[in-house]
């Protein structure tokens, strides 16, 4: 575990770890669902799932992208990732504190039961903000739903230190917790 992060379990049993995040599964996945869905994740899309767990989500919405998006399932320790096989999904090792993200990249960027660990939520929500798609020109045809992102209070990104870009919401799509 690095210092950046408060994640108390990461030297878990696998048997034991693995039974929590299948519990975290079946206690929010539907919930997820319905709220990404909401947001307006579907076909064509690239989407990254930080701390993916044992990659519920990932999966999922790796079949709602489809063929023609991609979705990158990232966690600091993937082993329960390695089952996760499809053309359009790209498992990554990847500690979402400190090692390299893309900006500008993704449609959606979405993480669960994770911010509570980091020892710096808010500098993490800005490098997964920062890693959303920037504006496009018009957001007329995104369902109302898929305009507001859902930050947890009083962890979005504040205007005083937030990357220097244009944050409308419409086209923004970032779902956290
Ligand atoms: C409580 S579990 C939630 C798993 C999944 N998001 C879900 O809701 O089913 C937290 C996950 O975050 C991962 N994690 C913890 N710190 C991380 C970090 N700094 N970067 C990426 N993943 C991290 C853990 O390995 C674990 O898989």
């Amino acid at each position: 575990m690095t210092d950046t992060n408060n994640y108390a379990l990461a030297d878990a049993a696998h048997d034991a770890e693995l039974a929590r995040l299948r519990t975290i599964e079946a206690d929010w996945d539907a919930k997820t669902r319905r709220h990404l869905q909401d947001l307006g994740v579907g076909p064509g899309q690239r989407c990254l799932e930080v701390g993916a767990g044992a990659g519920g989500v990932a999966r999922w919405l790796s079949g709602q992208v489809g063929p023609g998006g991609k979705v990158v399932a990232t966690d600091i320790d993937p082993r329960f990732l390695a089952d996760l096989k499809a053309d359009n999904l790209e498992v990554r090792r990847h500690d979402i504190a400190v090692d390299p993200l893309e900006t500008d990249s993704y449609d959606l960027v979405h993480c669960r039961v994770l911010l509570i660990h980091m020892r710096d939520p808010a500098a993490v929500l800005r490098r997964m903000f920062a890693a959303l798609r920037p504006a496009e020109p018009s957001c007329s045809r995104r369902p109302p739903a898929a305009r507001a992102p859902a930050f947890p209070a009083g962890a979005a990104p504040r205007p005083s230190t937030a990357p220097r870009r244009d944050t409308s919401p419409c086209s923004r799509r970032s779902a956290c917790g």
